[in-house]
This record gives structure tokens, C-alpha cells and sequence, in this order.
């Protein structure tokens, strides 16, 4: 077999052994990349190189490098599919072009000093045209030149061999080299265009020589590069030709422990795939600085711990493993990322403290799950209808907001001699992946079914904000639009100039002392001409019925922060709401201002 461990270390000793600085991963966190909130790719903590900066320590360079990609994570728990991954690749900037890379690359693969594979087991791709670029003879001269037989090569067009990290920057096109995954050796003739299924990509070398601009415009760099990524992960897999990434070296010893921990009879091992994968992008994530929080990568990092801790209590196992667990990966990536080293202690501490949180928020489920059961009971008590079926957006409620897996509710609703509209449920969950699937197609690409808690959060930090204002900025405040997603509020109110700092600090200690006041959320129906008078605060009253819903928020201290027209959800518990802070106050148009802010955890 050959291991993970033992292909990246040979990778970074070859390129060391030609002349590369190894250079050691960038965080997972991109350093001047905000449009992006992790690596995705090895390339990128290099771009600017790419573009023409010279780098510290040279033009040829070689590294392991941390990435994540959360884009699939529904699918994660299959054979192939990973959040987190390592990409090994090495780079020439304006040094070696075609000819050096791919002959390494060859060298490396076949040689009987590093990895010796069966030169009969691989076949590589070239780009075949487009309007952007011409044929790349160059590259299967290259190739053959070197002994590849002609018969192993491909011509594939730019969806299959042009690469670019987005929609502008650094691309080209690429060769790709590629392992066979049947039986015994491919027949002659067979290559990636002729028999594409069973043939597996295990690296990719990019000829970076051009940079987009836009859509229209491509540029030529200022010098030729290689870019290649190899996947640590898939290139093991298929070298061993095994069935599933679970089987190697990085996975093999941590399903073996969580099937230890939670027994043989309750382990399930779609479930253990996703706790082992989870809680590896987690190492990885805190050692990095990333903690859990509601925005950005910290709510990335939320859900995988929780979703981790989720798939343990499916499988019956509620105490505390996310530490045990990482401290397997520690140990294994100690000696090869610092940053684990270092953070051994921080990343099992955060681990436990959210651990602890989630625990917390599964407690609150159950009561809420126990007064469905008593409202039942007490309607059964009062008019002697008797109902035994939990309704299907209550179920939703349950899984989205307490993070109950539907399992869980299943079996209490068994205990309880209840049933669930699952018809119901699978509506709602449709529903609302359809909603977070498009509020997360910018920046997120997450498509996660379960993001109630904090736009929920968001919405009643609205509310505060809005009264907020008006206390600060007088009555000419009124609501003109909003937008809320998992991360963010932004909204827009009338208000003819721009806030003083004083002012925006005063609104975020209005809202942040209404969080630390317990509030109590409590919704009213009244008339709605009734409301207006008494000095509700509302827009659009034109769009509402005569009987409105009036939700009034009132701390334990007696004092009533905010009464709005609404239709809800809003938070059970205030102080779960964390930090509100005010990212930003711009002018959105005459007359209207805008307000991006975020509660931090
Ligand atoms: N940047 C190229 C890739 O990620 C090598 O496939």
C-alpha cells in the first residue's frame, strides 16, 4: 500500500531535489483574498506571484497546501468527497515552461526512486483549441518524446483541460495525467477520451500564460508559469485503487475510533465518514484562528462541528468526542502543518467549549419538543380531540432551530405513542434548501439545510437596531428595505445625512444592552388602526390585514425595547444572539442610508 504520508513527503523531497523551495502552506484563512473564505485551491495564496510579483524565495517553489471546499458538503459522507483536502503542486514562475514540468512530473510517477508506478498504467490529456488558445502540440510532443504512446493521449476541449481559479486571474490550459482504475493493464488505445470512466486524474499541470480580465478580455502574462495540484487524497485512493478515501492512511485509523466509541452495533459508516471528515476540516479550521461564530468562516466551522455531533447522536452516542477525535489528527499533522502543533491545546478546547454550546442548544429541543407533547395532551384535556401527529413545520422548527436530526424527533415522537407529517417536514426542508441555496449562491456556495438560527437571530437584531435608531436619530426613521441572510443584516432606513460615530455606537449599545436584558418576545394581535396610534413602528401598512401582529420585546428589566409589525420568527433567547456591531453606514440613496451589520458570538 502505498500511504498519504509517504506521497507527500517524497513530492516535496523531489521538487526539493530540483531546485524548489518548499515553502510551507498558507492559512486556510486567504490573507488578501476577501471574496473567498477559504483556500480552495494551491495556486491561490500564489497569485500575485502569478501575476508577476517576485516571490522571496525564488521562481521555483513546491508545497503541501491546506484547502477547503464546502460547495459539496451534502455530498460528503460518499467514497470521494472531502471539505477539507491537502493539495501538493509545485511552480515555476517564468522558469521552467512545458517541457521541464512534464518531464518531472513523468520522473517523479515512473522513476524507481520515487513512486516507480507502471508507466503502462497512466494517460494524460492535452488541450485540444478554442477561440483563446491553439492545439497543444507542444505538450504532446512532449509527452511522446518522453514515451508516452500516442494512442495515451487525449485532445479535450477547455471544459475539460483549461484552468483558471475563477472568473479572472491566472489560467491556461493543462495537461492532465491520469491512473487506471480496471482490472489488470488498459488495452491499447484506451485513454481518458476513449474510456473516460476508468480512468482517474491524479494531477494536473497548468501552463499559466495568460491572465482574464473579464469575460472578453484575456491577457498574456508577463511570464510563463506552471501551476499543478495534486490532491493528496485522490491520487492515494487510486494509486491503491481503492474503493472510498476512508480506507487510506488519514481515515482509516479514525473510523476504526469512532467505531470504538460509539460500538460496533450503533456505528454507521455514512455517518462516521462525515464525523471523520468534519472534525479534520475542524483541526484544521481552529489551527488557522478560525473559531465558531454566526458569519463568515466561523459559522463554516460551526456547522461542521455540530453537524459531527449531530451524526453521533444519531448513532445513539451523546457524550463528549470531538477532542478524542481531533486529537487523532493532531498527532497526525503535527509534523507536517505547524499551526496543528501549535494550536494542539486551542483546538480541542474550542472544539469542547462549542461541544458544550450544542449540547445546550439539543436541551432547549427537547423542552420544546416536551411542550408540543403537553399542548397535546392539555388540548386533548379541554375538547377531547385527540392529536397524534406532530405537524410538519413543527418538526422543521425542531431541526432547524434546535438542530434536531429528524431521526431524533422520529424516536421521540415513537416514545411518546406520536407520529410526524414527514410529508410535511420534507416540504418545509425543501422549501427553505431552496431559499438558502440561493441566499448562499454569492459568496457561500454552501446550500446547507439548517441556517434558521442565526438569520433568525439577525432579524430580531432588526428589530433592536431599528428602535435603536429611531431613539438616536429621531422619529424621521423608518424601515426602507432589508435583506438578511445567515451572516449579515442589511438595512436600509430614512435618514437625510450620514451617522456620526457617536451615533452608530449608540445604537449598538441600545441593541446590545436589549441582548443582555433577557428579553421577552411576545406577539400581539391588534387593530391595526389601533397599532398605528399607539406608536407601533411600521412600513408598508398599506400591505397588512386589519389585524396585525404586533411583536414586542421586553427585557426582565421592565423596559420595552422594540414594538414592530411583523410576521416572525424571532429568537427564544436574547443572549444567544452574541455581539451586534455595525460593519458599515453608507448612503444606499437620496434620502436612504444603509446599515451592514453582524452579531458576533
Ligand atoms: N491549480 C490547478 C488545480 O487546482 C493545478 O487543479
Amino acid at each position: 500500500m502505498i500511504l498519504a504520508s509517504e506521497i507527500r513527503q517524497k513530492y516535496l523531497e523531489f521538487f526539493r531535489s530540483n531546485n524548489h523551495a518548499i515553502i510551507p502552506s498558507a492559512p486556510l484563512v486567504p490573507e488578501n483574498d476577501p471574496s473567498v473564505l477559504f483556500n480552495t485551491a494551491g495556486m491561490q495564496p500564489l497569485v500575485p506571484y502569478l501575476l508577476g510579483e517576485p516571490h522571496p524565495l525564488g521562481k521555483r517553489l513546491a508545497d503541501a497546501q491546506k484547502c477547503v471546499r464546502t460547495g459539496d458538503i451534502d455530498d460528503v459522507g460518499d467514497d470521494t468527497h472531502l471539505t477539507f483536502f491537502e493539495m501538493l503542486g509545485n511552480w515555476s514562475l517564468g522558469d521552467y515552461f512545458k517541457r521541464e514540468s512534464i518531464a518531472m512530473s513523468w520522473e517523479f510517477l515512473t522513476s524507481k526512486e520515487w513512486l516507480a508506478l507502471d508507466p503502462e498504467m497512466i494517460s494524460v490529456t492535452v488541450f485540444e483549441w478554442d477561440a483563446n488558445a491553439p492545439r497543444d502540440e507542444e505538450s504532446a510532443e512532449i509527452w511522446k518524446s518522453i514515451g508516452m504512446p500516442e494512442d495515451r493521449i487525449a485532445y479535450l476541449p477547455a471544459e475539460d483541460n483549461w484552468w483558471a481559479a475563477g472568473p479572472t486571474g491566472p489560467c491556461g490550459p493543462d495537461t492532465e495525467i491520469f491512473y487506471w482504475m480496471g482490472e489488470g493493464k488498459p488495452p491499447r488505445g484506451s485513454n481518458k477520451g476513449t474510456d473516460s470512466k476508468m480512468w482517474m486524474e491524479i494531477w494536473n499541470n497548468v501552463f499559466m500564460q495568460y491572465n482574464r480580465i473579464d469575460a472578453n478580455t484575456l491577457e498574456t502574462l508577463p511570464a510563463q508559469c506552471v501551476d499543478t495540484g495534486m490532491g493528496i487524497e485522490r491520487c492515494t485512493v487510486t494509486l491503491n485503487k481503492m474503493k472510498s478515501v476512508y480506507e487510506t492512511d488519514l481515515f482509516a485509523p479514525v473510523l476504526a475510533r469512532i467505531k470504538s466509541i460509539v460500538g460496533e452495533s450503533n456505528y454507521n459508516e455514512r455517518g462516521a465518514r462525515i464525523i471523520a471528515d468534519h472534525l479534520r476540516a475542524a483541526t484544521h479550521m481552529i489551527s488557522d484562528g478560525v473559531t465558531p461564530k454566526n458569519i463568515d468562516q466561523g459559522y463554516i466551522l460551526r456547522r461542521l462541528i455540530r453537524r459531527a455531533i449531530r451524526e453521533a447522536y444519531k448513532m445513539g452516542y451523546e457524550q463528549a468526542f470531538t477532542a478524542d477525535i481531533a486529537s487523532m489528527y493532531i498527532e497526525q499533522f503535527s509534523g507536517i502543518y505547524e499551526s496543528v502543533k501549535i494550536n494542539a491545546e486551542k483546538i480541542k478546547n474550542e472544539l469542547s467549549l462549542e461541544e458544550g454550546k450544542f449540547s445546550k442548544t439539543l436541551k432547549d429541543g427537547v423542552r420544546e419538543f416536551d411542550k408540543i407533547v403537553n399542548g397535546f395532551k392539555i388540548a386533548f384535556e379541554r375538547s377531547g380531540q385527540k392529536v397524534t401527529q406532530i405537524a410538519g413545520s413543527k418538526a422543521f422548527t425542531l431541526f432547524d432551530t434546535y438542530w434536531f436530526p429528524i431521526e431524533m424527533t422520529l424516536e421521540l415522537a415513537r416514545e411518546n405513542g406520536l407520529t410526524v407529517d414527514m410529508d410535511g417536514f420534507n416540504t418545509a426542508f425543501e422549501k427553505h434548501q431552496e431559499l438558502s441555496r440561493t441566499a448562499a449562491a454569492g459568496k457561500f456556495k454552501w446550500g446547507l439545510a439548517d441556517d434558521g438560527v442565526e438569520t433568525t437571530a439577525l432579524h430580531s437584531a432588526c428589530h433592536l437596531m431599528l428602535a435603536g435608531l429611531r431613539k438616536v436619530l429621531g422619529d424621521g426613521v423608518h424601515q426602507a428595505g432589508s435583506n438578511i441572510t445567515a451572516e449579515r443584516l442589511r438595512f436600509d432606513f430614512t435618514h437625510p445625512e450620514k451617522m456620526t460615530p457617536e451615533q452608530i455606537s449608540a445604537v449598538e449599545d441600545y441593541v446590545n444592552e436589549a441582548i443582555q436584558s433577557e428579553l421577552t418576545v411576545t406577539i400581539t394581535n391588534m387593530d391595526k388602526n389601533e397599532a398605528k396610534a399607539s406608536g407601533v413602528e411600521g412600513s408598508f401598512w398599506e400591505k397588512y390585514p386589519d389585524i396585525v401582529k404586533v411583536y414586542s420585546m421586553v427585557g426582565a428589566n421592565g423596559v420595552t425595547y422594540s414594538r414592530e409589525l411583523c410576521g416572525g420568527p424571532h429568537v427564544e433567547n436574547s443572549q444567544e444572539m452574541g455581539k451586534f456591531k455595525i460593519v458599515k453606514e453608507e448612503s444606499s440613496s437620496a434620502g436612504v442610508r444603509r446599515i451592514k451589520a453582524v452579531l458576533e458570538k
